[in-house]
């Protein structure tokens, strides 16, 4: 089977961390780049998880650190969630390789225009870089078969009460993006604070192995739920979307994301699609979940 080009831009971050497994662990990607953004910890710290996690499973990603800050604003990170380092309680050894000498907007166009076919892009973290991308580079946008997403919600938010974290971080670049045509699929706390990973199934995992382990062990120091009441798997559920489509209930919108104020990071759709707001929809949004398929994926995906 043809492994489907991805790029995953990303802020790694506990979650991120469990994402970047799956993909590595399914065999179904190939992975050309890890991107990494400043959002759960400074782009430092993303950038060395990053390269972590490729000396961690030995495959041979590229990694290249993107930009330090949001568009507009100074960096609100999350260690609170993710702990001081972004991927705290694994002692990952000091990794070898180094990120790539050119920034990673660089690297993405790179990989999109000096390939034949299209290349897919995963966005688990604030999206500065791809705004950046776009801007820069706007022949990359025909290149790109679709963005999938983690980030935003259409009924409420995590850093505000109306604002997703990745969106509220650089509200600006996620408007560029949403605006970008640039077909979007995307899961959003709509899902993915119902994608949980309960007790038995995270004991299950510390003992299937080194990876399982290694999760496990993060995942002991990550804040989004508790292992009683189910750890929250938000960026995985890109992983998911894309491997298990039917797990997911999806519904087409047009969204706008607000980009100051109060309600900055929120994003605005038509609910009843009858009232005279918006334009063709620009995004495929995850309203649904089957909570106990994913639960029972994930850890069939770790402990296989
Ligand atoms: C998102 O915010 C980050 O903390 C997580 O890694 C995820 O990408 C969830 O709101
Ligand atoms: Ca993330």
């Amino acid at each position: 089977m043809d492994k489907r080009r991805i790029i995953i831009d990303t802020d790694p971050g506990i979650d991120d961390a469990a994402a970047i497994s799956l993909a590595i662990i399914s065999n179904r990607f190939d992975i050309r780049l890890i991107s990494a953004a400043a959002a759960n910890v400074d782009v430092d710290k993303t950038t060395k998880n990053a390269l972590k996690l490729v000396e961690f499973f030995g495959v041979d990603i590229p990694v290249a650190r993107g930009c330090e800050r949001p568009l507009l604003h100074e960096l609100e990170s999350s260690p609170d969630i993710h702990g001081e380092s972004g991927m705290d309680g694994y002692d990952f050894p000091e990794p070898r390789k180094k990120p790539l000498p050119v920034h990673s907007v660089e690297a993405m166009r790179r990989v999109i225009m000096e390939e034949e076919g299209k290349t897919t892009l995963v966005t688990i973290a604030a999206l500065t870089n791809v705004a950046l991308l776009f801007t820069m580079y706007p022949e990359v946008k025909g290149r790109i078969d679709e963005i999938v997403m983690m980030g935003g919600g259409i009924f409420r938010g995590n850093a505000t009460s109306a604002a997703e974290f990745n969106i509220y971080i650089d509200p600006h670049a996620a408007a560029m993006v949403f605006r970008s045509g640039v077909p979007i699929r995307m899961a959003g706390l709509d899902v993915t604070e119902h994608a949980l990973l309960h007790k038995d199934c995270l004991i299950k995992m510390r003992d299937s192995g080194r990876v399982g382990h290694m999760l496990y062990s993060i995942f002991s120091h990550y804040r989004d739920g508790d292992m009683d009441t189910g750890l929250a798997m938000h960026d995985p559920c890109t992983i998911a979307l894309m491997l298990e489509p039917d797990m997911f209930r999806m519904e087409d919108h047009y969204i706008e994301v607000v980009t100051e104020g109060i309600a900055a990071g929120a994003l605005v759709t038509n609910l009843e699609r009858k009232m005279k707001i918006g334009c063709a929809p620009n995004v495929s949004v995850c309203m649904g979940i089957d909570e106990k398929r994913f639960e029972e994926w994930f850890t069939d995906m770790i402990c296989r």
